[in-house]
């Protein structure tokens, strides 16, 4: 989604508003803007595209001024061009905004029957509006900004110049994130993130819900919803959540895939007590599952997935009924909640607009609330009643990889808390299933180890038009992971199926342009997913098949081994092959869109972080 960045320095900002909007390009953007205090008003430059076509109009038409504002805008109202890019303008105000301003017909109407004109289709412009009209009216600043925020429904992050303010930047935040960075010699920022600021300072504060806030030479006034001056803390994130490099990768993506050992291996550790054998004491302590009835795990995209994958293993394990619902639609299904669930959000971003309205629907029903988040300070992790981290560290690939792995690695773990707690396990399966989930970290690093295998086969399956992923069990939602990988970087048609279900419907997709992925791990139900495999090779379809165990693959006619591909894959137990396989099912989706040439860091018309509904 958006990303903002103000500053309020002691040189020329331009260039680093730019460099600030750079690190901000993995939450997706098809447009960008600044706005810089030039002495007599804001002055504003915006372009359609890269932020490489932005500094080209900088280049041309330099911004000097040492107080600005920039944006990269994922279109909403409006499609992508310069005159619907940010920042707005009107009067003395310029602003950008990230999220959704739900009475924005309303407002404009009103503005209109004044006579006001507006230059872009963006529900963004009438906030300008709206403020001029109060400023101009002889209001303060700090009562004209209340008074504007408190007509705004929806969803908003906001900085914004006042022309005659020369050293000040308003900010506000509700449902969409907002910080506030303390740099040196006093400057100061505002970004939509710790990574937006992150080039410039690594002291920042979390705006809370409704909070906004006037930036100024040295220091800031922060109010809340009411306007009651607060006091919000200043901590210091790691120089890896400020600064995030490729390094020697080509894509994010890339790197992020091959950082699955340690983000495991980091996230395992906040569950597991090695020296014990048991899941730490501290996560016991937390919640006993041994009064949970049943859980509730609401979640969007690849988070979806994870929390899917989960389900098999809380009730396998732990003998405890799991429903998994995509977030936006439970929040509108007014699902029946029995006391005693547990509603357990999933989310890398914890900002997830559908995901924090369902958690949020949850608490009010009166349920406990739990959230798997990555981004620790984020709004889920702050609402619900316990937070259960994530180690993926920074993800900023819009194509979600070790955020997933590192919320399987955790959600396992839970599993097995729950089974112990709920007296399905004893201490020595306890160890036992500890000790498996602490190898997986190993398995991961063999797992990349395909790569070489895997670049082979995509050269032709980048060629395809659609693809067909079949898995059983919690191979199941690893296809369906599998799928919407592919067709998020590569843009090629994908889907996922249970492979029982293939007879009932997709077999008639089979042919030989249509490639089909099963993934099928040495477990119970391997026979069954290999006659899937004799099926689609009786019609003539490709196979690519991921398993560990190629010598127990059935025996096909001379004709169908010949479209039957077998990617070996390392040995594991069945309780980790979903961590295990989800790298060669990344690694097909990646060199599948190296291939096709694709932008895989950031995918047309995806955002990382999905702050609006
Ligand atoms: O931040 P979240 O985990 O809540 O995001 C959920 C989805 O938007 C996200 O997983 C999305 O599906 C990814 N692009 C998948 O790779």
């Amino acid at each position: 989604m958006c990303g903002i960045i103000g500053i309020i320095g002691n040189s020329d900002v331009a260039p680093r508003l730019l460099e600030s909007l750079r690190r901000l390009e993995y939450r997706g953007y098809d447009s960008a803007g600044i706005a810089v205090q030039t002495g007599h008003g804001p002055e504003r430059r915006r372009a359609e595209g890269k932020i490489r076509n932005l500094e080209a109009v900088i280049d041309e038409q330099p911004l000097p001024g040492v107080v600005g504002i920039g944006h990269t805008r994922w279109a909403t109202h409006g499609a992508p061009s310069v005159r619907n890019a940010h920042p707005h303008h009107y009067g003395k105000v310029t602003l950008v905004h990230n999220g959704i301003i739900e009475n924005f017909a309303e407002l404009k109407a009103e503005l209109k029957a004044k006579g006001q004109v507006f230059e872009s289709d963006t529900d963004t412009e009438v906030i300008a509006h709206l403020l001029n009209d109060a400023l101009e009216g002889g209001q303060p600043l700090k009562d004209a900004f209340k008074r504007v925020l408190d007509r705004l429904h929806g969803a908003y992050a906001l900085a914004i110049l006042v022309e005659g303010e020369e050293n000040t930047i308003l900010g506000a935040r509700r449902g969409s994130p907002l910080v506030i960075g303390w740099g040196e010699n006093d400057e100061m920022f505002l970004g939509s993130d710790a990574l937006a600021v992150g080039p410039f300072t690594q002291r920042v504060t979390y705006l809370e819900e409704g909070d906004w806030v006037i930036l100024s030479r040295g220091g800031a006034q922060t109010f809340d919803a009411q306007g009651f001056l607060v006091n919000r803390p200043v901590t210091t994130v790691s120089a890896s959540a400020a600064l995030v490099e490729k390094g020697s990768y080509r894509h994010f993506m890339e790197k992020e895939v091959h950082e699955q050992p340690d983000s495991c291996q980091r996230t395992l550790s906040a569950y597991l007590d090695p020296v014990a054998g048991e899941v730490r004491a501290d996560i016991k302590a937390a919640l006993d599952f041994s009064q949970i009835v049943r859980i509730q795990i609401i979640a969007c995209g690849t988070a979806y997935y994870a929390g899917s994958v989960a389900r098999y293993a809380f009730e396998k394990l732990a003998g405890l009924p799991v429903d998994v619902e995509v977030a936006s639609e439970f929040r509108y299904r007014s699902p029946a909640m029995m006391p005693g669930t547990l509603a357990v959000a999933v989310s890398q971003s914890g900002e997830t607009a559908d995901t924090l309205a369902a958690l949020r629907w949850c608490k009010d029903e009166g349920l406990k609330t739990a959230a798997v988040v990555n981004v620790h300070s984020s709004t889920m992790a702050r609402e619900a009643d316990l937070m259960w981290p994530t180690h993926a560290g920074p993800e900023i690939g819009v194509a979600s990889t070790k955020a997933f792995t590192a919320q399987l690695s955790a959600l396992l773990c839970l599993a097995v808390c729950a089974a112990r707690q709920r007296g399905r396990i004893t201490a020595h399966e306890e160890a036992h299933l500890v000790q498996v989930l602490l190898e997986s970290p190993g398995l991961i690093s063999q797992a990349l180890g395909m790569d070489a295998d895997i670049v082979r086969i995509t050269h032709k399956l980048s060629k395809a038009r659609d693809v067909i992923y079949l898995g059983r069990g919690d191979m199941y939602p690893l296809a369906l992971e599998g799928a919407l990988k592919l067709k998020e970087i590569s843009y090629i048609h994908a889907e996922g199926y249970a492979a029982g279900e293939l007879k009932h419907g997709p077999i008639a997709l089979i042919d030989e342009n249509t490639p089909v992925v099963v993934i099928a791990p040495d477990d119970a139900l391997f026979e069954k997913t290999a006659s899937n495999v004799q099926e689609v090779a009786a019609r003539g379809g490709r196979v690519i098949m991921i398993t560990d165990t190629p010598e127990k693959v059935p025996a096909l006619s001379e004709d169908a081994a010949r479209t039957l591909t077998v990617v070996k894959a390392p040995a594991c137990d069945p309780f980790i092959a979903p961590l295990v396989y989800s790298v060669p099912i990344q690694l097909l989706a990646y060199h599948t869109a190296v291939h096709k040439g694709t932008d895989v860091d950031q995918p047309r018309n995806l955002a990382k972080s999905v702050t609006v509904e």
